[in-house]
């Protein structure tokens, strides 16, 4: 038998998505990982890293030429100081550090507040822990919560708050202000905030990245995670990063260690190295992102979806209900089979799934070949009549 904390959550519906687009030849626009090359320098230091035996276990906490390169990075880019040898972890991915976060803190009963719609990962997570999530509603169009409904999220078992900024699958970046109201409700509840920032670097139309952590009293009673995966486009690379002040650090090195041991360790090598790139790289993949954004847009507007702009990240959440009657799940298995496009139901963000149904996400973490062939295929939908009959269709097709 197994476990009982394996049977609250099912196989990652998005990868699901991923395998029905390849086995029915769809432009994959669910999963998000980039289908374009990584920067050559990058590629070249972790060359040079493996010709040069960096073969074996790195400190368990990361290699410290790694470790220095991250705490630079945190004090000029999020305004975050950390002591290397004590608060910084380098981790298998964002990934780890969040299961790691959440095994070193987690007591049977604690609550954990998310945003929802939420990254699918937090509910595993929450469930192999052992917490209870809470959630609160960003509510579409604009995906903002009320401080209200926050404020009473509190309570007396609320052991952290998980803050996704630019956030997935919204795209929404929290402004100053919703980011002070979040940072008042933790020191007056003492409750840790756990964010997550992989796509800092990922952000529109002049925006700014602002961590939680670099906020008046914040810096004691945060884990900021972040990651290599999604600014250098090395997503199986598998290296992200927490950094926190004693004890949370010290908690989930501990876990850390016996989870993994470490991140590979010619790739730290080279993920220092890319460190101290330059800041062109960094406006590069903005204008880069920008650019696959407004091509998405534009192809999924004309197709007939009402869309959120994403303020960051590289998703976009597309309400379906100017274009079919079908439920989210139907309707992005008919977009699959039948015009050659995979999202991921929007329900699967969603812990009440009735919340998602009246959408889809697609990302544009893709090629503009990649993109504009989605483009090509997308006024199908259009073409095949009124949504009553794209329904009537897709029943016929079950
Ligand atoms: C919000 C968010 N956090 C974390 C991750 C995973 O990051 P990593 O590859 O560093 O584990 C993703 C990947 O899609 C994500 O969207």
């Amino acid at each position: 038998m197994l476990a009982a904390r394996t049977s609250v959550f099912t196989e990652s519906v998005i990868r699901e998505m991923s395998r029905l687009a390849a086995e029915h030849g769809a432009v994959n626009l669910a999963q998000g990982y980039p289908d374009f090359p990584a920067p050559r320098a990058i590629k070249d230091a972790a060359i040079a890293a493996i010709n040069a035996d960096v073969n074996q276990y790195a400190i368990t906490w990361g290699a410290k030429k790694l470790r220095d390169a991250i705490a630079r990075k945190a004090l000029a880019f999020n305004g975050i100081v950390a002591e290397p040898e004590r608060d910084i972890t380098v981790t298998c991915g964002a990934t780890e550090a969040m299961m790691a976060v959440m095994l070193a803190i987690i007591e049977p009963g604690d609550e954990v507040i998310v945003f929802e719609p939420f990254y699918e990962n937090y509910s595993p997570d929450a469930a192999l822990a052992g917490a209870k999530l809470v959630y609160v509603p960003l509510v579409a169009p604009e995906y903002q919560f009320d401080p209200a409904t926050l404020r009473a999220a509190f309570g007396p078992r609320t052991k952290a708050i998980v803050v996704n900024t630019p956030h997935n699958p919204t795209g929404r970046v929290f402004t100053r202000t919703e980011l002070e109201c979040i940072a008042a409700l933790c020191r007056e509840f003492n409750v840790l905030a756990i964010t997550d920032e992989v796509y800092e670097h990922i952000i529109f139309d002049g925006r700014q990245h602002l961590s939680l952590a670099a906020l008046p009293g914040m810096a004691e009673n945060t884990v900021t995670i972040s990651g290599f995966s999604k600014t250098f486009s090395i997503t199986g690379w598998r290296l992200g990063y927490a950094i926190a002040r004693p004890p949370w650090s010290v908690g989930l090195r501990k876990v850390h260690d016996f989870l993994t041991v470490g991140a590979p360790a010619p790739l730290q090598e080279a993920a220092a190295a890319a460190l101290d790139f330059g800041p062109e790289i960094y406006a590069e993949l903005r204008a880069d992102y920008e650019r696959k954004r407004s091509l998405l847009l534009e192809a999924l507007q004309g197709a007939g979806f009402v869309c959120s702009v994403p303020e960051g990240a590289y998703y976009i959440m597309a309400d379906i209900r100017q274009v079919t009657d079908l439920s989210d799940v139907d309707f992005a298995q008919y977009l699959i089979r039948e015009i050659g496009v995979a999202p991921v139901p929007g329900s699967s963000f969603y812990n009440n799934p009735d919340l998602g149904r009246a959408y889809v996400r697609f990302t544009f973490s893709k090629s503009e070949a990649t993109l504009a062939e989605a483009a090509r295929r997308l006024p199908a939908l259009r073409a095949g009549g009124g949504r009553r009959q794209l329904s009537a269709i897709a029943t016929e097709g079950d």
